[in-house]
Parts: structure tokens; sequence; C-alpha cells
């Protein structure tokens, strides 16, 4: 089923992902900090034998820990601890060696940890569970917010003199490092409107960049980016830039970009895989470990690695995520296709309802399914989206997304009031839009709350 079939009420499946190493051997040869065994090799090796073969939903609950190596506890023990007791000052020099890269780790060899700002047990569980859940992916780093992520993977790629080409609108945060961090820093970007499929590839190749940065669905207005022909033009200069995604939308469930040629895929973990709106977290995958080894470098010296209690957190949302994606998806299916009727409604930006053809055919390339957010234009402009507001019951207002709860926002005066004026006409941000976040709540109740504020705008 594509992105724009009608939900038949079978929960999607995320596509068989690529067979990969077991983590004991993709893991410890290429962090190239210190890591632990004790705690998280994989308890799959004795009781099956070809964890490749294996789904990611059951991946996500079988790599990474083993009980054994912890007391037998059936979830992980938080390892708060900053610092770790080396057996022996051998043991030490040698985790020094290791972590510096003046030595390698041998096949099988044991490596002490050191300290939590180089890497801690909890964000090696963590990033071992995430794997699985981003098709194509070899290796994973978290961060302590989906900034962080963005912030290392920009500057562990891209040095002063180096261009950087991206979409417009992109996530304020992101728009922002780059105008007021990397552009005095030396690493100029230029900007192409999302969906301008030929605008991205003539920019490609004339800038010439290092990084090519895509957000996409867009936010507020779900505007697609084709990630296939960005990366085909990338990889064609004869110095071949990097591609990272911001998959946040619609990843890790309904949007493979690393199976497109994508180098990086970046997350606010905050958002879908975290789940409830209790936590701040960020994280990248890549096909490629050295890319993942390379940030993980510059993570321990900008100290912005997730802690672990917050990694602990994390990981006990993981073999969730796709249900609660899957859901929030069909929902706002539901909903948004249902409100493009209502009187009060001038539009709905959502992915089934795409009316222009070059959206229709990035939708079908490269989703699986349509996500559960949507953008409402409402007749009325700002008058109109504050009653609207102050009218819903169930859904509350609050900026974030890819929480269970549904949540409402006025995009123009909160997370895009920083745009120019022409900026926000040209990102489709208007007086009358609201965005909305859909939860993991009944369906009918939530189209019921939209129906009745909509009545009394
Ligand atoms: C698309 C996108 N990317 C990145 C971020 C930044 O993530 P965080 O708030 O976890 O730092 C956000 C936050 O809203 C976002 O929406």
């Amino acid at each position: 089923m594509r992105c724009g079939e009608q939900f038949t009420g079978i929960d999607p499946v995320v596509p068989a992902v690529a067979p990969r190493d077991h983590i004991a051997d993709s893991r410890h040869k290429t962090t190239g900090v210190a890591v632990t065994r004790r705690y998280t090799e994989s308890a799959m090796s004795d009781r099956v034998h070809d964890e490749a073969t294996l789904h990611s939903a059951t991946q996500v609950l079988t790599r990474g820990y083993d009980p054994a190596l912890s007391l037998g506890s059936a979830r992980p023990a938080v390892f708060r601890s900053s610092t770790y007791v080396f057996p022996s000052p051998e043991a030490a020099e040698r985790a020094f060696a290791v972590a510096s890269g003046r030595s390698r780790r041998a096949d099988n060899e044991n490596i002490d940890l050191i300290y939590a700002r180089l890497n801690h047990p909890n964000a090696e569980i963590l990033e071992d569970q995430l794997v699985p859940l981003e098709a194509g992916a070899k290796a994973a780093a978290v961060f302590n917010s989906g900034m962080a992520a963005i912030m290392t993977a920009m500057t562990t790629f891209a040095a002063p003199g180096d261009r950087v080409v991206y979409t417009v609108p992109l996530y304020g945060g992101t728009q922002h490092l780059i105008h007021e961090f990397l552009e005095p820093f030396g690493i100029k970007g230029t900007a192409v409107h999302s969906g301008a499929t030929e605008e991205l590839d003539d920019a490609i190749r004339t800038v010439k960049p290092r990084i090519v940065l895509i957000e996409t669905p867009a936010n507020p207005t779900i505007r697609m980016t084709d990630i296939r022909k960005a990366v085909a033009t990338a990889k064609n200069l004869t110095d071949p830039a990097y591609v990272f995604i911001d998959n946040t939308f619609l990843g890790p469930a309904f949007q493979h970009p690393l199976l497109f040629g994508a180098d990086l895929c970046l997350y606010s973990a905050t958002k879908y895989l975290s789940g409830f709106s209790d936590l701040l977290a960020g994280a990248a995958l890549a096909a490629d470990p050295q890319l993942i080894v390379r940030m993980k470098g510059r993570r321990v010296i900008f100290g912005n690695i997730l802690p672990p209690d917050e990694c602990w957190l994390l990981d006990s949302r993981l073999p969730l995520v796709t249900l609660r994606m899957n859901r929030s998806s069909k929902s706002a299916q539901r909903i948004a296709e249902t409100l493009q009727h209502h009187p009060k409604v001038s539009k709905v930006y959502y992915p089934t309802l795409f009316d222009d053809p070059e959206q229709i055919r990035i939708r079908d390339a490269q989703c699986d399914f349509p996500g559960g957010l949507f953008s409402l234009e409402l007749k009325g402009g700002k008058n109109a989206a504050f009653d609207f507001l102050r009218n819903v019951k169930i859904a509350r207002n609050a900026v974030s997304l890819g929480g269970v709860e549904t949540l409402t926002c006025h995009p123009k005066t909160t997370t895009h009031s920083p745009l120019s004026a022409q900026e926000m006409e040209t990102a489709g941000v208007t007086d009358g839009l609201v965005r909305v976040s859909v939860g993991v709540e009944d369906w009918r109740d939530l189209l019921e709350d939209f129906q009745r504020a909509l009545d009394r705008v």
C-alpha cells in the first residue's frame, strides 16, 4: 500500500531491514571510543543462530542488551556513573590507547569504559536498538537533543570555506544554526525551496556543497523534497557532497532515506522516537559506520552525548514507535480527509490530499504512509485560527509533535514567528494556518473535537 491509498485497517509494516553484522562485530571495531561488552553483548548469539534474518520489530527487542550480564534484570540498569573503575593500570592504558585512536581494538577484545562523556552502557544499548528501526542503518549515535545531533553532523563534515545547500522551510533551530553559527564560522548556506526538484539540482551543481541538508516533509505545509534525485546529483559531483535528511516527521516508520543513498538520517528523537513529550533527545544513523565514528569523536569534544537516564527512557519507547506512528497516521488520514470538507476550512495540507503532480510523484516514490501531521488553512485568518485553538478540548495548544497526545499550534505566531514576511509567504505560513500533530486518542473523539471547534469559529 502506498501513501496515497486509503488505509484498510491493516497496520502498515516497516519493510524488512537490510541484514546487519552481529553487534559485537559492528560496534566494537568501529566506535573508536571506549566500549563495554559486559552489559551490551547481544543475547541473541546463543539463542538464534542468524540474527540478520530477524525483522526490525524483533531486533529492537533482542539486540543490544543481555539480561544475563545485568543480574537477570529484564530491563537494563541505568548506569549513572560519570567515571569507570579500571581492573588494572594496564587496562586503563589500553582503554586510552583505543579511545584516542592510537591503537585499534582487536577482535573479541574487551575494552573498559573510561568516562561517561566518551561513552556509557545506556548509550550503547540505545544505539544498538535504534539501528534496526532505520532501514539500511549500520550504526547510530545519540545526542542530548535533535539540535545537538544536527549541529554535530554539520560541524563534523563541513569546515570553514565549505558550502551547505539546504531546503526551506527548515526547522527554525536549524535555520538559526546556519545563520547565527555556521555562516559566521565560514560555512556558507544556500537555501532552496522544498519540493523544487530542478532548483535543488541546479543549486547542488552550481554551489558544489560539502553537505546537502534536506528536511522532508517540510513544516508546516508538508511539502516533500525528492531524496533520490538530490543524492544522485550530490554523488555525481567531482567531489561528492554528503546528503543529510532530517527524518523527524516520517521516520523511522514511513520514510527510509538511507535506502535512497542518503548518508545520514538525523532525528529530533524528542518527537516520534520518544513519543511522550517528556524528554529531549537526538539521533544520527548511517549505513557507513565510519560516519558515526567521526560524529562520536566530535561528540566527545562537544560533550553532548545523551545521558544515561534519557537513554534508558528512550530505549523503552522504541519497541512501540511503529505502532504509535501507524495509529497516528491512520487517525490523521481519517481526520484530515474529513475536515477538508468543513465549510470553515479552505485547505488541508496532508500527503493524501496533495494536488501538485510533482508532490504526488515524490510522495509515492519515497513515503510508505502519510504520517500523523497535517495543517489546516482556516477561512477567517488569525482570529479564526486562535478561536479554533481556544475551542479544542481534547487537543492541546502546544508546539512540538510526535507525542501520544494531540497537539495543535499556530505556526505564524509561534514556531515560525522569526521568519521574514517573504520567508513566511514562501513557506506557506499564513494567518489562518494551524498545525496538528495527531496522537493516539480515538480518532472519532478527535474528529468530533475538531469539528465542534470549527463550528464555533
Ligand atoms: C524537524 C525538526 N528537526 C529538529 C528539531 C530539533 O529537535 P530538538 O528540539 O530535539 O532539539 C525539531 C524540533 O522541533 C524539528 O521539528
